[in-house]
């Protein structure tokens, strides 16, 4: 093997990754949505073609180019995400979500534009809960051993608040990363530390997404034996 190029140690595997932000409308043409970016969903869909895996990429809202050798699935709302991820996982030896997912979407959907009228304040916007994905993919494995891997960003106590997530999802491994006004969204970096349901803890210094995603492989081969 050249130098730099990795055993595909994911040969014969099938991993799902979601990626992006969802959109949650409001009407025909307004939404409530989220800044991510896509790029570390699509590092770890590039990285584990890379590693020989099979991949479904679940994006959400990017505008990236779709990964050589990546099948993609294009989803708008978490609704849709939640159908996708689903689907793909039956069959799949992991999943990671990278996808920043709405968490709360509009209670009601209008079918014409909305629009204001005069002299009247609008009138509050009236939310519900989307289901929680990651949750559902960890309490319901598809297959025995099925590794499941979150993505969380913190603004504060990250480690703590991270050891919480990790322990509320019912997932393999959390990736936590700290975010600030000039941190993360959109960036070609990371910096971030990888918790692990069995009490790991791996850091990943400040460093293209890629060297994350390979982490996370790394962590994910592992447990796959
Ligand atoms: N996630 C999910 N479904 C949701 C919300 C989040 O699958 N409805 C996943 C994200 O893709 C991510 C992980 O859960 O991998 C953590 O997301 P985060 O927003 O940090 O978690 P929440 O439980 O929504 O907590 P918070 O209240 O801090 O937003
Ligand atoms: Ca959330």
């Amino acid at each position: 093997l050249a130098r730099g190029v990795r055993e595909p140690d994911l040969a014969g595997r099938h991993v799902v990754v979601s990626a992006g932000g969802t959109r949650e409308p409001l009407d025909p043409v307004r939404f409530l949505g989220n800044r991510s970016s896509g790029k570390q969903g699509y590092a770890l869909a590039r990285t584990a073609v890379a590693r020989g895996a099979r991949v479904t990429l679940i994006a959400a809202n990017t505008a990236l180019p779709d990964p050589a050798g990546a099948d993609v699935v294009r989803v708008e709302t978490a609704l849709q995400l939640r159908e996708a991820v689903l689907k793909a996982a039956a069959d799949a030896d992991a999943v990671v979500m990278a996808a920043a997912v709405a968490d709360f979407r509009p209670a009601s959907y209008a079918t014409g534009k909305i629009k204001k009228k005069d002299d009247q304040e609008p009138e509050p916007l009236a939310l519900v809960r989307n289901p929680d994905i990651l949750a559902e993919v960890s309490a319901d494995r598809a297959r025995p051993g099925q590794v499941i891997v979150g993505f969380a960003a913190e603004t504060d106590d990250v480690l703590a608040n991270g050891r919480r997530k990790l322990a509320r999802k019912g997932c393999d491994l959390l990736v936590v990363n700290e975010v600030g006004e000039h941190r993360t969204f959109g960036a070609e970096e990371n910096e971030a530390v990888v918790l692990a349901a069995d009490g790991g803890e791996t850091p990943v210094p400040h460093g293209p997404k890629e060297a994350l995603a390979e982490t996370v492989w790394d962590l994910v081969a592992a447990r796959l034996g």
